[in-house]
C-alpha cells in the first residue's frame, strides 16, 4: 500500500485514472475465478473481494509497475472444480500454472483468449474431453503449454501450428489420439515435444528437419507407424530422443549420425530391423541407449566402445549374435557404466574374465544367450553391482566363491545353466540378497549353514538340483521371505518351523523325499534322545532315513503293531505309510479302521489325520516281530487306567513291550508339545522307574511304547485273589525302598507323577519295584485340577487332600502323600478304601487310630503270620503315616524318606531279593 501511494504521488492523477478500473477487473476476474474452485484447504484464503490488493494474494505475481496481475501459480493446492471465464478479464496474465490439482471438466476455449498469455500449464488434473480448434486461435504469445496427466482425448488441434512463437508444448500421457499435424515443424522456435504415452497412430509427417532447434523429442509410446524420420538428423541439438514403444519399421535412418549432441536415445520396443551402424560410435554424448525389443541383428559394431559417457545400454530382446563383445569389458568404460542389459540375444561365448573393470556396474542382464564356459571369478570384483542376471545360458563349473565379495549384490540370477559344485558359503557376504535364484542347475552339496544370515532375503529359488544335506533351522528367522523353493533336490531332514516355513506351499518343497515335516505331510525322526524313525514297510527301503541309517532297515512291520484277532486280516503298512506319506490306500484305510476300532472305547471312523503318524523310539534297536502279539487285541490288554489302554507287544529280540494307548486325546497338547513333554519322559531312566521307550503320534491317535514288566502290578501281587502272590516282609521292604527311590528320581528330575496307585507300581521278576505312568499330567493341555482328579479319581484313597483345596498349590508332596498310601497298603495288605458291608474304612484313619491304641502290629497283612521284625515294620508304619500327613509340609521329601529307610532297613538282612514269580 505504501507503495501505491507513492506511485499516486509521483506518477500523479494521470496514472491513476488509467489503473483504476482496470485494477478492479483483476480483483473481480480472479474472485470470479476462486467461485468456480472448491479449495478444501482455504489456500486461497487470502483472496478477498475486501482485499483490493491481489498482488499479495497468494500465487499471484504482478507487474512491478503496473500492478497487473501478470502470474497466477497455484500449484499442487488440491483445488478442484472448473476453470471458469474469470481469468478471460486478466488482460496482463501470462502465466497461468494450475498443475496438480484436481481440476475436472473440460477446457474451454477461454484461456487461449487471453492473448498475453506465454505460459499455461495445466498438467496433473482430471481434465477431459478434446482441445478445441479454437483453444490455439490467439496464442501469438504462447510459448509454452503442458497439457500432461489429465484425460484429454481428441486430438490435437491444427491451430497448434499457427502458435509461431511456440518453445515446448507437453501432451503426455493423456489419451489423445490422432496424429501429428504436419504444420508443427514450421514452428521454429520448438525446443520440446513431449507426446508420450498417448493413442497417436499415422506416420511422422515430413519435415521435423526444420525445427534446428529442438532438443527434446518425445513420442514414445504411441501408436505411431512407419519409418523414422530420415531428417532427424537435421535437428542436430536434440539431446533426447524417444520413440520408444510404437510401431516404428525399417532400418535406423542414416542422418540419425548427426546427432552428436544426443545424451539419450531409446527406439526400445519397435520393429526396428537391420544392423546397427558403426557410426553409432560416433555419438560420443551418448549417455543411454536403448535398442531393446526390435529385431536388430548382426554383431554389435566395435566402436560403441568409442561411447565413452554410456551409463545405460540395452540391448535386449533382439537378435544380436557374436562373441560377447569384448570392448563392453574394456578401461574406456571402466568409470561410467552402470546398466547394461544383452539379454535375450544370440551372443555366445564365454563371459569376459575382464568383467571386473566395470566397477560402477549396478545392473547386469546377460540372461538368455548362449554363454557358455565358467563364471568368471573377476565377478567379486563388481562392487557396485546389485543385479547380475546369466540365467538361461550353457554356463558350467562352479559359482566362484569370490561371488562373496560382491557386496552390493541384490539380486542374483543363475537359472537354467549347468552350474555344479556348491553353493558358495562365502555368499553369505552378500548381505543385500533380497532375490537369490539358482534354480534348475546341477548343484550339489548343501546350503550353507550361514545362509540365514542373509535376512533381507525375499526370494530364493533353488528348485532342481542335486542339493542335499538339512536345512538350517534359522531359515524360519527370515522374515522377508515370500518365496523359497527348495523343490527336486535331494534334501532331508526337517522343514524349519515357524516364519514364513508356517505357510510355505507344498510345491515348494516337494520332490525331496527324505523332507520331513508337516507341510509335507511326513513326520520327522524325533532328535532326542537317540531317535530312530521306525520304517516297517520294506527291507530295501530307498528312503533317507535308511540311507542316514542303512543298519535300521525293516524295523517294524504293522502287522506287529496291529494284528487283527477276528479278522484274520494282516495289514501291512499304516505306521509305515504314514511315516512315508503315501496316501491312503484301501487297505491301510481298512487297517487304521480296524487298528482303532480295535481299541476298546474308540468309535468312530479315523480322521484324515490318522493317516500321517511319527514313531519314535528313544532306544536303538527296536525290532518288532512280524506277526507278533497284536497290539489292540482285547486279549492282550494289560488294562486301562485314567489316560489310557495299555496292550502288549513284542519285539523282534524278543523283548516284551506295554503300549499305551492314551484316551484323553482331547485334552492332549499340541504335537510339539507333546513331543516335547514326551522326550522329557523318555530321558528318565532308573531303575525304579518303567522305561519309556518310544512314542507314536498322530492327531487322533497317541501311543507310548514302555518297557514292558513282566510280573504284573502291585495291585495284582496285594490283593488279587487267594492264590496271589504271596509277598514276604522283605519283599515288601524292597518294593517301598524301591518306590521311594524311583520317586526321589522323578522329583529330582522335577517331575511329578500325579498318579500314584498300586496298579501303576509294576513288579519284575527279581521283586524290584518300577514306578509307571509318571508325568503324564504332563501331556494334558492345563494342569487342571479337575481334570486331574477326574483322571486320577479311580486313585481314590491315594489322592493328596489338597487336590481338593483350590487355595493350595499342589506340589511333588502330593506324590509323598500318594507314597505313604502305599507304604500302609503294602504292610497292610489292604486297599486304601476298604468298603464293608455298611461301612468305608479308610486305610490311613485305620491305621493311624490303631497306632494311638498302641496295636498298630496288628495292621501287619495276617498272610505274613507275624513272620516279620516289628522293628522295621512298626517305623514304616510311622513314616508311611507321616508321609500320608494332611499338610503338605509335614511330608518329607522323597529324598529323606529313602534315607530313613536306609536307616530303618536292619543291616543284618540279606538283600531281599528272593526269586519273585
Ligand atoms: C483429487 O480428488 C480425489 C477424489 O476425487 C482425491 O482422492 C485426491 O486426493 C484428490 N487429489 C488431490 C491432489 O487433492
Ligand atoms: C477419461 O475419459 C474417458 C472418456 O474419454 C472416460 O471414460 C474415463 O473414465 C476417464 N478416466 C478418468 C480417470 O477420468
Ligand atoms: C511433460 O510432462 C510430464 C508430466 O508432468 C513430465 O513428466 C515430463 O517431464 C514433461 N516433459 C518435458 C519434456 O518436460
Ligand atoms: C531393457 O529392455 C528390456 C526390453 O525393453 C526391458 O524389459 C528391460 O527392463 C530393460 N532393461 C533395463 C535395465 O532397463
Ligand atoms: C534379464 O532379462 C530377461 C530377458 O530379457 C528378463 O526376463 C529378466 O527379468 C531380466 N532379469 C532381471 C533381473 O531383470
Ligand atoms: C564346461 O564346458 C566346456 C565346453 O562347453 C568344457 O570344455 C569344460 O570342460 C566344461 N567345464 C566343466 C567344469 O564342466
Ligand atoms: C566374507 O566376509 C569375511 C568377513 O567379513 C571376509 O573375511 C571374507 O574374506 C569375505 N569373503 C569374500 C569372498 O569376500
Amino acid at each position: 500500500m505504501l507503495l501505491k501511494v507513492f506511485v499516486f504521488l509521483v506518477l500523479g492523477s494521470v496514472a491513476v485514472k488509467s489503473q483504476q478500473p482496470t485494477f478492479n477487473d483483476d480483483v473481480l476476474g480472479l474472485i470470479f475465478f476462486k467461485a468456480g474452485l472448491q479449495d478444501p484447504n482455504a489456500k486461497l484464503q487470502s483472496w478477498s473481494e475486501d482485499d483490493n490488493d491481489p498482488c499479495n494474494w497468494v500465487g499471484i505475481k504482478c507487474d512491478p509497475t503496473t500492478y497487473r496481475v501478470t502470474e497466477l501459480h497455484l500449484d499442487g493446492l488440491s483445488l478442484s472444480g472448473h476453470v471458469g471465464r474469470g481469468l478471460l478479464r486478466l488482460q496482463f496474465l501470462k502465466v497461468v500454472s494450475l498443475s496438480n490439482n484436481n481440476l475436472t471438466g473440460t477446457i474451454g476455449a477461454e484461456l487461449s483468449s487471453i492473448g498475453s498469455l506465454q505460459v499455461l500449464d495445466l498438467s496433473g488434473n482430471d481434465l477431459s474431453g478434446s482441445i478445441p480448434e479454437e483453444f490455439f486461435w490467439q496464442c501469438g504469445s504462447l510459448k509454452s503449454v503442458s497439457l500432461a496427466r489429465n484425460n484429454l482425448s481428441g486430438q490435437i488441434p491444427g491451430s497448434l501450428s499457427s502458435c509461431w512463437g511456440l518453445a515446448e508444448f507437453n501432451f503426455s500421457y493423456n489419451q489423445i489420439s490422432g496424429q501429428l499435424p504436419s504444420g508443427i515443424w514450421y514452428l521454429r522456435s520448438l525446443q520440446s515435444i513431449d507426446v508420450y504415452g498417448n493413442l497417436l497412430e499415422g506416420d511422422i509427417p515430413e519435415g521435423i528437419g526444420n525445427l534446428y532447434d529442438l532438443r527434446h523429442l518425445n513420442l514414445g509410446n504411441n501408436r505411431f507407424s512407419g519409418r523414422l524420420p530420415g531428417d532427424i538428423g537435421s535437428c542436430s541439438l536434440l539431446k533426447y530422443v524417444d520413440f520408444s514403444e510404437n510401431y516404428f519399421s525399417g532400418s535406423l535412418p542414416d542422418s540419425m549420425r548427426k546427432l552428436v549432441s544426443c545424451t539419450r536415445i531409446s527406439l526400445r520396443g519397435n520393429s526396428l530391423r537391420g544392423q546397427v551402424p558403426g557410426w553409432f560410435g560416433e555419438l560420443t554424448s551418448l549417455e543411454s541407449l536403448d535398442l531393446s525389443a526390435n529385431q536388430f541383428y548382426g554383431r554389435v559394431p566395435y566402436s560403441l566402445g568409442n561411447l565413452q559417457s554410456l551409463k545405460e545400454l540395452n540391448l535386449s530382446m533382439n537378435q544380436f549374435t557374436g562373441k560377447v563383445p569384448s570392448w563392453m569389458f574394456s578401461v574406456s568404460f571402466d568409470q561410467v557404466l552402470r546398466v547394461l542389459d544383452l539379454s535375450s540375444n544370440g551372443f555366445y561365448g564365454e563371459i569376459p574374465s575382464k568383467l571386473g573393470v566395470l566397477s560402477s556396474l549396478v545392473f547386469f542382464n546377460m540372461s538368455r544367450n548362449r554363454l557358455f564356459g565358467s563364471i568368471p571369478s573377476t565377478i567379486g570384483e563388481l562392487k557396485a553391482t546389485q543385479v547380475v542376471d546369466l540365467s538361461d545360458n550353457m554356463l558350467n563349473g562352479s559359482i566362484p566363491s569370490e561371488i562373496g565379495a560382491a557386496v552390493s549384490l541384490k539380486v542374483l540370477v543363475l537359472q537354467r545353466n549347468f552350474l555344479s559344485g556348491k553353493i558358495p558359503t562365502q555368499i553369505v557376504n552378500c548381505s543385500s540378497l533380497t532375490t537369490l535364484i539358482l534354480s534348475e542347475n546341477n548343484l550339489s552339496g548343501s546350503i550353507p549353514t550361514a545362509f540365514p544370515n542373509l535376512s533381507n532375503l525375499e526370494y530364493v529359488d533353488l528348485s532342481l538340483n542335486d542339493l542335499t544335506g538339512s536345512l538350517p533351522k534359522e531359515l524360519a528367522n527370515l522374515s522377508q521371505l515370500v518365496f523359497f523353493n527348495i523343490s527336486h533336490n535331494h534334501l532331508h531332514g526337517e522343514l524349519p518351523l515357524g516364519g514364513f516355513f508356517n505357510t510355505i506351499p507344498t510345491s515348494s518343497v516337494s520332490g525331496n523325499p527324505s523332507l520331513c515335516g508337516s507341510v509335507v505331510n511326513r513326520s520327522c525322526p524325533a532328535v532326542h534322545p537317540k531317535p530312530i524313525v521306525l520304517n516297517p514297510n520294506s527291507s530295501d527301503s530307498i528312503g533317507g532315513s535308511s540311507r542316514d541309517h542303512p543298519r535300521k532297515k525293516i524295523v517294524l512291520s504293522i502287522s506287529a503293531l496291529v494284528s487283527i484277532g477276528a479278522a484274520a486280516f494282516i495289514v501291512i503298512g499304516v505306521i509305515a505309510i504314514t511315516i512315508l506319506n503315501i496316501h491312503v490306500r484301501s487297505t491301510s484305510r481298512a487297517a487304521a479302521a480296524l487298528m482303532l476300532s480295535g481299541a476298546e472305547d474308540f468309535s468312530g471312523s479315523p480322521t484324515n489325520d490318522s493317516k500321517y503318524g511319527k514313531l519314535v523310539m528313544f532306544s536303538g534297536d527296536a525290532d518288532f516281530v512280524a506277526g507278533a502279539n497284536a497290539l489292540l487285541n482285547k486279549d492282550c490288554e494289560l488294562g486301562h487306567g485314567g489316560f489310557g489302554v495299555v496292550y502288549r507287544t513284542i519285539l523282534r529280540d524278543g523283548r516284551a513291550v506295554a503300549i499305551k494307548k492314551l484316551t484323553v486325546s482331547s485334552l492332549i497338547k499340541s504335537q510339539l508339545e507333546f513331543e516335547r513333554e514326551v522326550r522329557t519322559l523318555g530321558k528318565i531312566r532308573h531303575h525304579n522307574l518303567v522305561a519309556l521307550e518310544g512314542y507314536y503320534w498322530t492327531p487322533s491317535l497317541q501311543l507310548l511304547i514302555y518297557e514292558f514288566v513282566p510280573s504284573g502290578n502291585l495291585y495284582k501281587h496285594l490283593h488279587d485273589g487267594p492264590d496271589g502272590s504271596y509277598l514276604s516282609w522283605q519283599q515288601r521292604f524292597n518294593i517301598i525302598l524301591g518306590m521311594a527311590k524311583g520317586l526321589a528320581y522323578l522329583h529330582q528330575m522335577n517331575i511329578i507323577h500325579y498318579n500314584l496307585k498300586s496298579t501303576n507300581i509294576l513288579v519284575d521278576s527279581s521283586g524290584e519295584a518300577k514306578v509307571g505312568d509318571y508325568g503324564l499330567a504332563r501331556l494334558l493341555p492345563t494342569l487342571d485340577r479337575c481334570v486331574l482328579s477326574s483322571k486320577i479319581q479311580s486313585a481314590l484313597g491315594y489322592m493328596a487332600p489338597e487336590f481338593a483345596c483350590k487355595t493350595v498349590k499342589i506340589t511333588e508332596k502330593c506324590d509323598v502323600y500318594g507314597f505313604g498310601v502305599l507304604v500302609l497298603e503294602v504292610i497292610t495288605g489292604k486297599r486304601p478304601v476298604e468298603y464293608m458291608e455298611d461301612d468305608v474304612v479308610v486305610l490311613t484313619d485305620m491305621v493311624r487310630g490303631a497306632l494311638g491304641d498302641g496295636r498298630v502290629e496288628e495292621c501287619v497283612d495276617e498272610s505274613l503270620r507275624n513272620n516279620f521284625p516289628a522293628e522295621e515294620a512298626i517305623p514304616v508304619i510311622k513314616l508311611g503315616l507321616i508321609c500320608a500327613s494332611q499338610v503338605p509340609s509335614n511330608r518329607p521329601g522323597m529324598e529323606e524318606v529313602v534315607n530313613i529307610l536306609e536307616l530303618i532297613k536292619c543291616p543284618s538282612d540279606g538283600n531281599g531279593k528272593e526269586r519273585f514269580e
